[in-house]
């Protein structure tokens, strides 16, 4: 399977496989490390994950799977995030941003002692924080990559005016803005962001490709409307919906990479199938304009 390059020292492979909704898996630890395997020995050897996800439970899980096979570890590429702080106050747990350099490292570090590893393939800033310093962010995030502890940093969510502010502090040094796409949701094009992503030739991750699932248990008249067309395609290419959306996805010249939710293997393999379909340039602005939300004028 190929793999996009993101810099000299990283390079994902095309599909990732997201942690996300692992608590909802119900895996145990050997069945965790099973699954691990097949996304590896299909090539999907990027795992993405978050200090936030299950409230830190997630990385605890995946950190017990790389105890548990401690040979998964090398022969994968690991993502995760920070920025997104929860505290309790007066009894209640409130979340909000953090990018302040002292949190940062604090967060990396934890979340290297709940994944039971000494570094971070990639580390991201997980959203925009309004009241952010792109220097003291970058600092930060310069510090853990000299101390070896990630490999490489870049952001979530970001819009193009805060990933170019922390771009310019970091000299450049992001590698990723990693995204919600799909074909119900068109944020950063209207951004600009896929615009400023291609022009700096730096490929997004994608999440939420198949919009959480909501394009095919009906969803609102957006999802309705796109899968009608996803389908009538599909049809005519002889694949399964999924299949088309994540080609969709791949086709454009950013060069994305969709993360997947699923831990079912019958959908890793209808991921991986889009690698070797190619849709025509017209079915790509079929799907673009499906759900009535983008207008080819
Ligand atoms: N950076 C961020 O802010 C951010 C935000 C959200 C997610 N993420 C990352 O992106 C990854 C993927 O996001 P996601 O989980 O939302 O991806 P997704 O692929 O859009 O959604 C996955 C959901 O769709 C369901 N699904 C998939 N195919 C289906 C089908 N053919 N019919 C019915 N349901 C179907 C899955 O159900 P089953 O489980 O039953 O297969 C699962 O619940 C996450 O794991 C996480 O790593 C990042």
């Amino acid at each position: 399977m190929k793999i996009v390059k993101l810099s000299d020292k990283l390079s994902l492979s095309p599909i990732v496989q997201g942690f996300w909704r692992l608590e909802n898996w119900n895996m145990t630890a050997k069945e965790l490390t099973d699954y691990m395997n097949t996304c590896i020995e299909r090539g999907v050897t990027t795992f993405d994950t978050a200090e936030i996800y299950s409230s830190t439970l997630c990385e605890k899980s995946m950190g017990e799977a790389f105890a548990e096979d401690k040979t998964i570890r090398d022969k994968i590429q690991l993502v995760s995030k920070t920025g997104i702080f929860q505290q309790e106050i007066n009894g209640s747990t409130f979340g909000y941003y953090n990018t302040t350099y002292d949190r940062i490292i604090r967060s990396c570090k934890e979340s290297l002692q709940r994944l039971k590893t000494d570094y971070l393939d990639l580390y991201l800033i997980h959203r925009e924080d309004p009241c952010f310093d792109p220097w003291e962010t970058a600092r930060a995030l310069k510090d853990l990559k000299r101390e070896g502890m990630v490999k490489e940093v870049g952001v979530s969510n970001f819009d193009p005016f805060k990933f170019d502010a922390l771009n310019k502090a970091m000299d450049g040094e992001l590698v990723t803005n990693q995204i919600e796409w799909n074909p119900v949701c068109f944020e950063h094009f209207e951004s600009g962001m896929m615009d400023y992503l291609a022009l700096h030739k730096i490929h997004p991750m994608i999440w939420s490709p198949l919009a959480g699932g909501r394009l095919f248990t009906g969803g609102d008249e957006h999802c309705k409307k796109a899968m009608e067309k996803i389908r009538e395609i599909a049809a005519r290419h002889g694949e399964e919906p999924d299949t088309i959306i994540y080609s969709w996805l791949m086709y454009h010249p950013v060069g994305a990479i969709p993360l997947l939710g699923s831990n079912r293997l019958d959908r890793l393999e209808l991921a991986i199938k889009a690698l070797s379909v190619k849709l025509e340039r017209y079915e790509w602005y079929e799907i673009y304009a499906a759900s009535g939300q983008q207008v080819l004028r």
